[in-house]
């Protein structure tokens, strides 16, 4: 089958397309021929050898497709199921997996990390990870939804809960997971303000809904945040971006308000800002990753269409370096798909 393989660390380069073996399908694992497969700035820190992977790996977290085979264990009647799969795969005998939240596991691993992912004509995977698709969600809106909405609906609606009395502030808003929690803000009813880098996008970003849009400059944005709101500040801060994102994020906070921070693209913050966190009550939450309650809630949610992920472009298995120098060069709105 055709894969695109990251062959060792560095630059787009090192990703060559290939022709590999299908994969092997083990006795409890389900065989898929991926429909749609996402691209996530996930795939740009694994290609520089910044996530838990030994190459050679096919990259690849969020997949959509159908069901070709599967193993000795598994009913064969889920054979030709559409399906789009939960990526965790977590050591499932934990006091957080027994409670259903595998996204909190120590042995966290992901599909396109610690083992082969889905940027390839077929993936292998436990059939426990397949999750239904209603007849109404496409294969592309499913393939856009893993770790962009997954991760965004666990982050605003479990560990910090964004809802219609609330102002959210979304750094990274143009991205994969940055306007996945704006149409999240948005279906919970909450003013949502968007921080970006460009007209282009803040236009993008005013189609999808958002109050108003703020941009890094070189003081920061919560000054325009503050103006914004009249001087309030907003009740909380989604960032993916990190960097010098967090400190004006927290500082873009009003009383009692709470950051939640799922991604460091811009790498690591210098400054806590303890003396903004004690005095004004603030919280800081992380968030990493998403169960498969969240999955579901994400697709039931494009079902019932009150969520549409936005799709930059829909590309084949060839353009996979082109899209990590896309990725890295900020010029993605929405998702990057890829239909091998
Ligand atoms: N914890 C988790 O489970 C989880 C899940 C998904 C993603 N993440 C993390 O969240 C971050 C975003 O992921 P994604 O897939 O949504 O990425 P993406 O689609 O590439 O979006 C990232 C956005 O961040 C903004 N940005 C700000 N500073 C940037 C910089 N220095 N380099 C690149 N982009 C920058 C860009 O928008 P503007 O130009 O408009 O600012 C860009 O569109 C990544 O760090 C990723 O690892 C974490
Ligand atoms: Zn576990």
């Amino acid at each position: 089958m055709k894969a695109a393989v990251v062959t060792e660390s560095g630059g787009p380069d090192v990703i060559e397309i290939r022709d590999v073996p299908r994969p092997r399908v083990g006795p409890k694992d389900a065989l898929i021929s991926v429909r749609a497969a996402a691209a996530n700035y996930g795939d740009v820190w694994l290609r520089q050898g910044r996530a838990p992977a030994t190459p050679p790996v096919i990259p690849g977290l969020d997949v959509a497709g159908v069901v070709e085979s599967v193993g000795e264990d598994i009913d064969a009647n889920v054979v030709g199921e559409r399906v789009v799969v939960y990526g965790v795969v977590a050591c499932g005998d934990c006091e957080f997996c027994a409670a259903d939240e595998p996204a909190m596991c120590a042995d966290y691993g992901a599909i396109g990390e610690s083992r082969d992912g889905g940027q390839a004509e077929y993936l292998s995977v436990p059939a426990a990870n397949l999750v239904s698709l209603p007849v109404a969600v496409s294969f592309r809106q499913a393939a856009a939804l893993p770790s962009s909405f997954g991760t965004a609906h666990r982050a605003l609606r479990n560990r910090v809960v964004v809802d219609a009395t609330d102002d959210l502030l979304v750094v990274g808003a143009s991205g994969g997971v940055g306007h996945a929690a704006v149409l999240l803000g948005l279906d919970a009813g909450a003013d949502v303000y968007a921080c970006t880098s460009s007209d282009e996008k803040a236009a993008k970003l005013f189609d999808l809904g958002v109050t108003d849009v703020v941009r890094y400059g070189e003081d920061g944005f919560a000054g325009k945040v503050r103006e914004l709101t009249g001087g309030r500040g907003v009740d909380v801060v989604f960032d993916s971006v990190g960097g010098d994102a967090y400190p004006s994020g927290i500082a873009s906070l009003s009383r009692g308000g709470s950051l939640v921070t799922v991604g460091a693209t811009a790498g690591d913050a210098d400054t806590a800002m303890l003396q903004h966190l004690f005095w004004k009550q603030l919280s800081i939450v992380g968030s990493t990753g998403y169960n498969p309650a969240d999955i579901k809630a994400v697709v039931d949610l494009v079902a019932a269409g009150r969520i549409d992920p936005v799709v930059d472009s829909i590309v084949s298995l060839e353009a996979v370096p082109e899209v990590h120098r896309r990725l890295e060069g900020r010029d993605v709105f929405g998702k990057v798909l890829f239909e091998p």
